[in-house]
């Protein structure tokens, strides 16, 4: 039997995503895990679960790409690629008019301008401030006793936005206790911090540019205050695949089965 099945494996600062696809890069299985303290082993068990999932014996993988700011952990993989690029490929894959690609994860975001036949134009990448990434919202969560998967939804209820005046994290975040103390509806605090946020990813995304259809990955597309205030920046809707952190790991799938 030929090994015509390949795997993408994403190694990012929270979650680790393995995705599995045929020679005709239809996706038969993924995975998402934590990647805790050991990239190695996340990536192991990512990989173990989509391939489970799949039905699949492991020799029957016949390329693995590796991703993600833990890549050079993956032992399994073949060869290990940009986020750039896997995210780029994985974007094209699902939304084949998309020419700018917004990834906003837990340690970095990064926006992506990808030409006519799906080649890297310009990009943009902040992994040097948290202010711009989803730890920003995981620590504001946290510090407000919100659940994370709450945020987004939070902010998008509140009436208006209490202004957040530190762009630093470890400020805001002191700002924000503040605001609390001075007895400011949580609700508006929590939409002051979305507008903080997603004011941060727009001046990311106007130095590459705005071009045709926008997609948005990573796990802070499951937030719909972030959603809902960056369509608005953008004055377009944002194409969302229904699994937005597997996008980098579908990308690294699709360019190993080249
Ligand atoms: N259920 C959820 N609802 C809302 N936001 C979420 C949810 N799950 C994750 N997030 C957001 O997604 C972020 C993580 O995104 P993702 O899993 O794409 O990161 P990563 O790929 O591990 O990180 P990076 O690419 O920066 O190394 C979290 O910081 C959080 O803000
Ligand atoms: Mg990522």
């Amino acid at each position: 039997m030929p090994n015509d099945y390949f795997a993408g494996i994403d190694v990012g600062s929270l979650s680790t995503e393995a995705v599995i696809v045929d020679s005709n890069k239809h996706l038969l299985s993924y995975s998402i895990v934590n990647t805790g303290i050991n990239s190695s082993a996340a990536a192991e068990e990512a990989l173990s679960e989509a391939l489970q999932k799949a039905e699949l014996p492991r020799n029957r993988i016949a390329k693995i790409i590796a991703t993600g700011y833990g890549r050079a952990a993956v032992g399994a993989a073949h060869k290990r690629m940009t986020e750039i690029t896997c995210h780029a490929a994985g974007a094209q894959q699902l939304f084949p008019e998309v020419r700018t690609v917004i990834d906003i994860g837990g340690q970095d975001s990064k926006v992506i301008h990808i030409g006519q036949d799906g080649q890297l134009v310009d990009f943009a990448m902040n992994d040097k401030c948290a202010a711009g990434t989803g730890r920003f919202l995981e620590i504001m969560a946290k510090r407000l006793e919100v659940k994370l998967e709450k945020l987004g939804d939070l902010a998008l209820l509140a009436e208006k936005a209490v202004s957040i005046s530190n762009t630093c994290t470890v400020f805001a975040e002191s700002e924000v206790v503040s605001l609390v103390a001075q007895n400011h509806p949580i609700d508006e605090i929590i939409r002051g911090l979305h507008v903080a946020i997603v004011n941060r990813i727009w001046n990311q995304v106007q130095t590459v540019g705005v071009h045709g259809q926008v997609a948005l990955t990573g796990g802070v597309a499951l937030n719909r205050g972030v959603v809902n205030l960056l369509e608005e920046k953008l004055e377009q809707t944002l194409e969302i695949y229904s699994e937005p952190q597997i996008v980098g790991a579908l990308g690294a799938a699709i360019l190993a089965s080249k």
